[in-house]
């Protein structure tokens, strides 16, 4: 696709806009969308987790359902045929210290999704490095991805997303192929366990929201679920990654916050994702692993005396 030579973006919805940051409610910037009649062919995001983050008012389990289960419906309205639904979530946790009980919202939110009749491709596994030491209970250091889809022609292109393979010199040793080199040279399947850091204090996409997507999560699911030109919807845009990576691959973007200073980190963003200068970790990157070398991987003198 030929690239445009300034970026658009609106306010408010419009199918000519390259982007669309909307400052209110999901539901309205949905209804607008409606209202043009244009079809998202991804709808990504991570919603609230009702934990109380200066951006949410924490409410009961249950009204917490009540409102997620609004917002999956009016996205379903909005989904092209071929289109994907990507929600990622961790968990909510009610209560302190030893009274603390888990709610993994993937399986909380999980029926919401079969009653507006998506089909579940894949649990993805999101592991990361970073997060609470606890004392009482194993430290959390996974969340989920839920990818559904509207009917089973929708849009995934492997090619684009493949990694490098662990042994690509392995070899057939049966068969038609006996021989011959056994991969795909254009890499493998990244499977539904994803390594990826998180962006917390060092990250070098960090910005002050304290909850977004690393670039590089999103990059995979736009290549993998869209074609160019199509509309990414994120209805919790935060700090904008969800329109920062369809800025990158030729995608057009849609997103509500209610919170202006993350719109206008969002916005930043996306004009320098598109001047081709915002600090991105690359897609593939392998978890940096230390070499044993470094002074912080030394076991302190204090522990051996
Ligand atoms: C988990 S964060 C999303 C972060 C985002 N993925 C990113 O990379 O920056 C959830 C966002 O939802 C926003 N939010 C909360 N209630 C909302 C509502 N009713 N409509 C739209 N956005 C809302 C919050 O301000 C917050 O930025």
């Amino acid at each position: 696709m030929k690239r445009k030579q300034n970026l658009k973006i609106n306010n408010t919805f419009s199918i000519k806009a390259d982007v669309t940051l909307y400052l209110g409610d999901r539901l309205d910037l949905i209804e607008q969308i409606k209202q043009c009649g244009d079809k998202a062919e991804l709808i990504i995001t991570s919603p609230p987790y009702n934990t109380g983050k200066e951006y949410e008012e924490q409410t009961s389990l249950e009204e917490y359902i009540k409102a997620q289960s609004q917002t999956i419906s009016a996205c379903v309205d909005i989904l092209s045929e071929t289109g994907s639904i990507c929600w990622q979530v961790g968990h909510y946790i009610k209560g302190s210290s030893r009274n603390k009980e888990a709610f993994p919202l993937d399986l909380v939110l999980y029926p919401i999704f079969k009653e507006n009749g998506l089909i579940l491709k894949n649990r993805v596994v999101w592991h990361f490095g970073h997060g609470l030491h606890e004392t009482v209970r194993f430290s959390g250091r996974h969340e989920t991805i839920l990818w559904f889809v509207r009917s089973e022609n929708y849009t995934f292109n492997l090619d684009p997303i493949r990694i490098p393979q662990k042994y690509p010199g392995k070899r057939s040793y049966r068969g038609d192929k006996i021989g011959k080199p056994s991969g795909n040279p254009s890499g493998k399947n990244p499977s539904d366990v994803w390594d990826i850091p998180n962006v917390k204090a060092n990250h070098i996409e960090k910005t002050e929201h304290p909850c977004q997507f690393p670039v590089g999560m999103i990059n995979r699911l736009v290549l993998g679920l869209t074609n160019e030109g199509d509309l990414v919807f994120d209805p919790y845009i935060g700090v904008g990654t969800s329109a920062v990576s369809a800025v990158l691959n030729n995608r057009r973007a849609a997103g509500a916050d209610i919170m202006q200073k993350y719109l206008d980190i969002a916005e930043e963003r996306i004009r320098k994702a598109w001047e081709g200068t915002l600090k991105i970790r690359p897609m593939n990157k392998p978890v940096y692993k230390p070499s044993g070398r470094e002074s912080v991987s030394q076991i302190p003198k204090e522990w051996k005396e």
